[in-house]
């Protein structure tokens, strides 16, 4: 039996449209949800908006909306973000939605019951556009740490006894290392925690667009408490348990460097004080930024996916992003980058080995799956670089090396493109044509492993090419790697390929 997957990206706030930032950690998730699923294990993948905060409702107001009219429509705009880059989540969960309030009430009322809220008044800073809390010694030359404005605050509120859960903390996260990844984040949220810890304000009375606190309705919910239970929401907690103790125990939370402290501090803190367990990894990705200079409204240099997949296409756009930098690490969004990648690994290796190859079976095989012959060292060697491949993918995407999943694929790409060349099929055509079979065989069965592999990396192109090779698609699996490419091969016939990746200029 195989582990069940459970993998969410944050919620996204809908005080913007999406941007490049935002379609990151969804294609980075994509991809290892698709994978775990070729893989064959039971993959549930979510993700969604945070419609509610100060933010939201101010930018509403601004548009002279009603906030649920304005989410409404940019949660479309983040549904359409989905179709653009074939995003396979299972579920969309908003956090306007009742089944959302009911698992947020809950949560709630489960801290209440254990005596871990408990009502004070406020003072201090908040900042807006980061939803956050500050105290005096935080502020950076008047600012948020993030640069953020923030504006003073004073007002009854409940607090969260998040001080009290700190040594549960370190002695959980010092048993389980791995639980929040890559390692200097966990160093990060170490010394946090080393730090003093103070109790969190959970709730707000200054303005109304936010889930009621239960029997407080003045109160609205802080909208980090509001927004982190949506992770429990779409396993149907608290009424629908079995999908809490199947996928609860596997979740693995994608998230941006920025929002750390929330996820891998407050959340856990939170579980554990309601009597839930904290999730198995958070892992933190870093930031883009656009040409050396940071992402910004105001510097006018925001990135709009749609635009650049209009451009480039949507397969294009997702191998940029996983293959330019090691999960994990800042990186930069250039043009000139992105045409080399498209240029180099897109067309040139991927595109023109199945192209050059698939013509030639398409000409010179009648359009059949070339026959195997006697293989030679060569051959075995390249074989067995593609067959030992979904084993290091696998342990790559068990660390969430996007990067190292590319590149695996890409190791059977560029053994098999020198392959072609020092095997010259063309010239073999008059010399030896069975021999010019088994080649052919080789490349072709090299190909399948490349379609099905890539399906989580490049979906649409991986589909392509295993239309063309005719591989049936309930065999596009890992597992079915390990048959001969003969028993997959349902008419035994090649199409005629289109190119995969055309070259930008
Ligand atoms: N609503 C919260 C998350 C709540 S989860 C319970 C939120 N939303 S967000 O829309 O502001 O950000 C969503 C994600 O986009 C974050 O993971 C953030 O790191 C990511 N990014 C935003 N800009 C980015 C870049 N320039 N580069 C990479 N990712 C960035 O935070």
């Amino acid at each position: 039996m195989t582990k069940p997957y459970y993998i969410t990206t944050p919620i996204y706030y809908v005080n913007a449209k999406p941007h490049i930032g935002t379609a990151y950690t969804s294609v980075a998730a994509d991809t290892l949800a698709r994978f775990m699923r070729l893989d064959g294990r039971e993959v549930l993948f979510v993700t969604g908006t945070d419609e509610h905060g100060q933010k939201v409702e101010a930018t509403a107001k601004k548009l002279g909306l009603e906030p649920q009219e304005y989410t409404d429509q940019i949660a479309r705009e983040f549904e359409k973000l989905g179709a653009l880059f074939g995003l396979t989540y299972d579920d969309f969960v908003r956090t306007t939605q009742a089944r959302h309030k009911k698992t947020a009430c809950a949560l709630w009322q489960k801290l209440v019951d254990a005596g871990q809220i408990y009502e004070d008044t406020y003072k201090g800073w908040y900042s807006i556009r980061d939803e956050a809390f500050y105290r005096d010694e935080d502020l950076v030359e008047g600012k948020a740490p993030t640069g953020a404005e923030v504006t003073w605050v004073e007002e009854p509120s409940f607090f969260f006894r998040l001080s009290n859960w700190r040594d549960k903390l370190i002695a959980f996260y010092e048993k389980n290392p791995e639980a929040v990844r890559p390692y200097y984040r966990y160093n990060e949220v170490m010394s946090f925690l080393k730090g003093e810890v103070h109790d969190l304000c959970v709730s707000r009375t200054s303005f109304k667009w936010g889930v009621p606190v239960p029997g407080h309705e003045e109160h609205v919910m802080y909208v980090w408490v509001d927004a982190l239970p949506n992770y429990l929401t779409v396993l149907g907690y608290p009424d629908d348990l079995e999908g809490y103790n199947k996928f609860w125990p596997h979740a693995h939370h994608i998230i941006g460097k920025d929002i750390l402290r929330f996820h891998a501090v407050y959340w856990p803190a939170m579980l554990m004080a309601a009597g839930l367990e904290p999730p198995q990894q958070i892992f933190a990705h870093g930031w883009w930024t656009r040409e050396g200079q940071k992402i910004s409204k105001s510097l006018g240099n925001v990135i709009d996916p749609f635009e650049i997949v209009e451009q480039y296409g949507s397969d294009q756009i997702r191998y940029f992003l996983l293959r330019e930098v090691k999960f994990g690490r800042d990186a930069d969004f250039s043009k000139e980058a992105l045409e080399r990648r498209i240029n180099s690994d897109l067309a040139n290796d991927y595109g023109n080995l199945a192209q050059r190859v698939l013509s030639f079976v398409f000409k010179h095989c009648h359009g059949k799956l070339p026959q195997k012959g006697v293989l030679t060292q060569d051959d075995e060697a390249l074989l067995e670089v593609a067959r030992t491949t979904p084993e290091r993918m696998r342990t790559a995407a068990d660390h969430n090396d996007l990067q190292g999943m590319c590149e695996e694929v890409w190791k059977i790409i560029s053994h098999a493109n020198r392959y072609v060349d020092a095997q010259a099929p063309w010239a073999l055509r008059k010399t030896d044509p069975q021999r010019m079979e088994t080649v052919l065989y080789v490349l072709a069965d090299c190909l399948r492993h490349i379609g099905v592999l890539s399906q989580a990396i490049v979906p649409k192109a991986a589909e392509n090419l295993l239309n063309i090779l005719d591989i049936p698609q309930e065999t596009r699996t890992l597992r079915a790697l390990q048959d001969p490419l003969e028993s997959h091969n349902g008419s035994g016939q090649v199409q005629s390929p289109d190119p995969l990746f055309p070259r930008v200029a």
